[in-house]
C-alpha cells in the first residue's frame, strides 16, 4: 500500500492479521504508485496490493500505463488487488479514471470499493459498494452481516435517488471542484514557503512547506494562529512529513479567507 495514504488503510490491514508494507511514492512522480516500485517489495508472502486513484491525501491519478504495470503484476505473482475508487468521479485536466478490475483477467482478483460520499457528498451516510469475486464477497458478507448488518433504510432511499437521478450536479461540482483547486493552488504558490504541484484528482492539496516543524506540530499551529485545520502529512504515513493536507471541499470564500490567514501565519 502506498506512503502515504488514507490513514485507514493500515489499520484494517492489521485487523485482518495481515502486515502492510509501505510503497514510499514521490512527489516528483506526482505521488502515483509506480509499478517498478512495488515489483521491488514483491515476496513470496504477498497477498494483495491495495492502493487509491485518485489518492488521498495526494490527489494522485494514476495514468492508464500505471494500472496496467499494477495488473501486471498482480497477475504474474497471482495477487489480489483492492481498489479504493471513491474519489473515481472527481478528476480534473481531462484527466481519466481507469478501473484496474475492468483490465483484461483482473475481474477475478480484484476487490473494487467505492462510495456515495464524494461523488453525492454523502459523507456521513454510511453508504458505499464492493465489487468482488464471488468467494471474496461470500467471506465479506459473513462479516458484514454479523457486525454492520445493513445500511439504514432512509439512507438507502437517498443513494437510489442519486445513482438514479439526473448526474448533472455532479458535473457541476467536479467543474467547481476544479475551480477550487485552481484558486486554492494560485494562492498557495503566493506562499513563497509552500510548494506543491498540480493535484489531478480529489479535493485535496498536499504542500511541502520549508521550516523545522514536525508537520503535526506545524498543522496545530496553523489551527492555533490562522484558525485553519489541515492535517499534517505524517499521519498518512513517514513520506508525509514536511507536507500539509488542505481540503479544498468548501467554498471559495472560506478558501480565500482561510489561506489568507494561513500565509500571514507562515509569514
Ligand atoms: C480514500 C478514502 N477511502 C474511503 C473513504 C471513506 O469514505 P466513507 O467511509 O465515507 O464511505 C475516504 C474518506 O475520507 C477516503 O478518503
Amino acid at each position: 500500500m502506498p506512503n502515504p495514504a488514507w490513514v485507514t488503510y493500515e489499520p484494517c490491514v492489521q485487523l485482518a492479521g495481515g502486515r502492510a508494507v509501505p510503497v514510499t511514492t514521490k512527489e516528483e512522480d506526482r505521488w502515483r504508485v509506480i509499478p517498478e516500485a512495488v515489483a521491488e517489495l514483491i515476496t513470496p508472502k504477498t497477498k494483495m496490493i491495495l492502493f487509491n486513484s485518485p489518492s488521498n491525501p495526494c490527489g494522485a491519478v494514476e495514468t492508464h500505463d500505471d494500472i496496467r504495470g499494477l495488473a501486471d503484476l498482480a497477475k504474474d505473482h497471482n495477487l489480489l488487488v483492492l481498489s479504493d475508487e471513491v474519489y473515481e468521479k472527481i478528476v480534473f485536466d481531462g484527466m481519466k479514471h481507469y478501473s484496474i478490475g475492468a483490465e483484461p483477467g483482473m475481474m477475478d482478483r480484484t476487490i473494487t470499493v467505492s462510495g456515495f460520499s464524494k461523488t453525492y457528498a454523502m459523507t456521513g451516510w454510511r453508504m458505499g459498494w464492493l465489487i468482488a469475486p464471488k468467494l471474496i464477497f461470500k467471506g465479506v458478507n459473513k462479516i458484514q452481516q454479523h457486525s454492520i448488518t445493513h445500511a439504514v433504510s432512509f439512507a438507502q432511499y437517498g443513494a437510489l435517488a442519486a445513482l438514479t437521478g439526473s448526474q448533472e450536479p455532479v458535473k457541476m461540482m467536479v467543474k467547481e471542484f476544479q475551480e477550487r483547486r485552481d484558486l486554492i493552488m494560485k494562492l498557495i504558490r503566493e506562499i513563497p514557503q509552500f510548494h506543491c504541484d498540480v493535484p489531478k484528482g480529489a479535493f485535496y492539496v498536499f504542500p511541502r512547506y520549508d521550516n523545522k516543524m514536525k508537520s503535526d506540530e506545524m498543522a496545530m499551529y496553523l489551527m492555533d494562529k490562522a484558525e485553519v485545520a489541515c492535517t499534517g502529512g505524517s499521519s498518512f504515513g513517514s513520506a508525509g512529513e514536511k507536507h500539509l493536507r488542505l481540503s479544498y471541499a468548501t467554498n471559495k470564500k472560506n478558501i480565500q479567507d482561510g489561506m489568507e490567514r494561513v500565509k500571514k501565519a507562515v509569514a
